[in-house]
This record gives C-alpha cells, structure tokens and sequence, in this order.
C-alpha cells in the first residue's frame, strides 16, 4: 500500500482554504485531480467530504474521517466512515490523502502514518478577496516535507499551478508514482 497525499496551496501563505472554499478554481487542476484519482481510495475529513458535490466523487471509494461514529454517508456501496486514522495503517489499496487542513496535519505529523508521496500543487496568483472565512494553512506540512521528502522530476506547471511531486526520502520507488507522473504530464 502506497499513501499519497495530493493537495494545492496558495504559494508563500500555503493557504489551502478559506472558511469551508477553496479560493480559486482552475478547470485543468480539477480534471488532473480526477485522473490521479479515479479509481482509488481516498481519505477525507468530514468537512471535505461534505463540500463534495452531493457528497460523493464518482469512480472513487471515499472514506470519511470524522469523531461521529454514527456519521451517514451519501453512497453505502462506497462511502466508508472511519473514527481513527490508525485503520489505515495496514490497508490493502493505495490510499489518496485528499485533505482537507486536519487530516493532511494529522497524517504529516506521525512518522508511522506519513504519506510515502505528496502531489504538491502552488497556486500561483494572488487570492481573489471575493471569499470570506477564516484563511485554513498547512505550513507545519510543508515544512515537513521540505524536511523529510525530496522532489522527483522537473516540476510542472499547469495554467496557473505548479505541480512537484515529492517522495518520502529513503522508500523504494512506489508502483503508483508511474501513474502519478503520467497523470500529472498528460494535459
Ligand atoms: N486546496 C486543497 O487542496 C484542499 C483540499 C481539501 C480541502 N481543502 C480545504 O480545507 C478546508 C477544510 O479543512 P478542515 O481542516 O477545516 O476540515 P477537514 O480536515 O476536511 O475535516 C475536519 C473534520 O474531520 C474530522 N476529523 C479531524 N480529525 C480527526 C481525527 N483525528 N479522527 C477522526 N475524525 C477527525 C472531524 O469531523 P467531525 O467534526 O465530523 O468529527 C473534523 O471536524 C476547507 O477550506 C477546504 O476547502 C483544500
């Protein structure tokens, strides 16, 4: 089992959210998101969960983190809750990490749980003021990865976001990263 955390921060601020938005839309980055991830488990926390459309990402097997056992997902057939983010530690499917601020935190912060890969997206402009909300940054991550990962291959830059795609330092080269970096190419 490979985990992969993939997200796209706001250069410099590493802003990712404000309130429960992201602040920009960029189409290719949407469906570059959706070609890495179609047809694999991801893990979100229930504010992401709940900011999908009708709760659910079709062609993916969503697991929900939340405190709320009794949680009720959209989709019984493939929505999965989960109250602990230790159950992932032995899992028999490549895992997406798709955020949003906690659960990135929570799985960056433990040495037994980090990601072996991270798909890390800079948005590159400035944040439009049109969002309101309280501003929701991952610097403790970034700052962990720039400590315990390195870049593979020569960052891409897509409309307004660059892509670089870092891997735990020390792991065998992961299956999946040939997939990744063909999604990430592919325009
Ligand atoms: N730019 C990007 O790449 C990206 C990607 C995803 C999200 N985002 C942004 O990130 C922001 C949301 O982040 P967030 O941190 O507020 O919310 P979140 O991480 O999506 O979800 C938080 C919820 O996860 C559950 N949770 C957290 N820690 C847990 C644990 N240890 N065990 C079990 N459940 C746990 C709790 O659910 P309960 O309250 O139900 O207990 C908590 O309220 C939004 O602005 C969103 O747009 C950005």
């Amino acid at each position: 089992m490979t985990k992969i955390a993939i997200w796209c921060r706001h250069t410099n601020d590493n802003i990712i959210g404000i309130g429960p938005n992201i602040p920009w839309h960029v189409s290719s980055d949407f469906k570059r998101f959706k070609r890495i991830t179609s047809g694999h488990h991801l893990v979100a926390g229930q504010t992401t969960y709940e900011s999908f459309p009708n709760r659910t990402l079709p062609n993916r097997k969503l697991h929900v983190l939340t405190f709320e056992k009794d949680y009720q997902v959209s989709d019984l057939d493939n929505h999965f809750v989960h109250t602990d983010y230790h159950d992932f530690d032995t899992f028999n499917h490549d895992l997406f990490i798709v955020g949003g601020a906690s659960i990135y935190k929570l799985f960056m912060a433990d040495k037994t749980a980090m990601p072996d890969v991270i798909i890390d997206s800079e948005y590159l402009p400035d944040l439009s003021t049109q969002f309101t909300g309280t501003p929701v940054d991952i610097t403790p991550c970034i700052e962990a990865m720039r400590l315990h990962y390195e870049p593979i291959g020569i960052p891409q830059r897509l409309d307004d976001i660059i892509t670089t795609v870092w891997v735990k330092k020390g792991i065998q080269t992961p299956k999946i990263l040939e997939h990744i970096l063909n999604a990430i190419h592919q325009q």
